[in-house]
């Protein structure tokens, strides 16, 4: 099969040529929607190095999730940025938490939607780490049982599945635990399992307010230069339950992506986080890219590499554009 009896040109001649032989279909169905809920009413606060992103309060959030299910997305992931900020998070699994009230007004508003938690406490402690500190870093166990508590109430307030994005060790068998003894053994966890400590998240902590006061995640995140590692960090989270494995962040990541598809029997899922986002919406602000294809291009590459789930801040945009396409 080599040239010129075999020419790959013929069957790239036509757009219905080549819609035959295409191997990977983006679809509104694998995007999950980040949203980022605040207290108070009447708040819509653009978050600045993520231009269409915004702080949105419980009747705004509600409208964004509807206009993006609106369009085909079928699920939204919460994070929540409280009144208060203090050593210990705990505002993190208050019942009357900002996200607690999100997650009961979109189940109410909107029964289809799927409703999936962060569960983390970096936006909810004063110094801004993902748990509580001893002798100057995070330590390791005492933050698992908080964020046990946390996913608890995310569940008891109506939360479909729950995502922890911590990187403490063992917290994905904690919250399995605590979910299946207090009566939410059918709410799924989905793990970021391996997620990386990345400066690509950089606009996310304006947007969560949720920038370390001191030092950095690198004792807990793990190292971008490892790739094996990984697959010991997924099967750690899948021998203790976890239901979806995630990689995090996605662009520089699409080798761990396959990797872990490859590896693994579980759905995989992927975070196309702010820094991606914010690269893309600022180079075609400039006029130095084609931003809507530049974004399809991003999310399929994503889900070619593997995952069957994407996270992304494109979600609606993108839905709306396939939509608008026939796909
Ligand atoms: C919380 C959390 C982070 C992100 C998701 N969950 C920030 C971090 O770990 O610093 C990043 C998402 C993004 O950049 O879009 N731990």
């Amino acid at each position: 099969m080599y040239y010129p009896v075999y020419r790959p040109r013929r069957l790239r001649r036509t757009e219905a040529l080549r819609g035959m032989v295409r191997e990977t279909e983006l679809n509104a169905r694998d995007f999950i929607y980040p949203l980022f809920a605040v207290p108070g009413s009447g708040v819509r606060k653009e978050v600045g190095a993520m231009p269409g992103v915004h702080q949105l309060s419980q009747d705004e959030l509600v409208r964004e999730a509807a206009a993006a299910h609106a369009v085909g997305v079928p699920a939204v992931i919460l994070f929540g940025i409280p009144e208060h900020k203090d050593e210990t998070g705990s505002e993190a699994s208050r019942p009357d938490g900002v996200v607690q009230r999100a997650i009961e007004a979109l189940k109410r508003e909107l029964p289809s939607l799927v409703v999936i938690t962060d569960v983390c406490l970096c936006e909810y402690t004063s110094h801004g780490h993902c748990g509580v500190i001893e002798g100057g870093d995070v330590a390791n166990d005492p933050t698992v049982k908080l964020l046990a508590a946390e996913a608890l109430s995310h569940a008891r307030a109506g939360a479909d599945m729950v995502a922890p994005s911590d990187m403490m060790d063992g917290r994905v068998g904690a919250i399995r635990r605590a979910l299946d003894e207090h009566g939410f053994a059918q709410v799924p966890v989905m793990a970021y399992a391996a997620k990386y400590a990345s400066a690509f998240y950089g606009p996310f902590r304006e947007a969560a307010e949720s920038t370390p006061q001191f030092g950095d995640r690198r004792t807990y995140q793990m190292d971008p230069a490892n790739a094996i590692e990984a697959l010991r960090e997924v099967r750690l989270d899948i021998e203790e339950g976890a239901d979806i494995v995630m990689v995090k962040p996605a662009l520089s990541y699409l080798d761990i992506i396959s990797d872990v598809k490859t590896e693994f029997d579980l759905p995989v899922a992927a975070y196309n986080v702010s820094g991606e986002y914010a690269m893309v919406k600022a180079a075609a602000a400039n006029g130095w890219v084609d931003g809507e294809r530049l974004m399809l291009e991003i999310l399929t590459s994503i889900k070619r590499a593997g995952a069957d789930l994407i996270l992304t801040y494109h979600a609606k945009e993108a839905a709306a554009l396939l939509r608008a396409r026939g796909a």
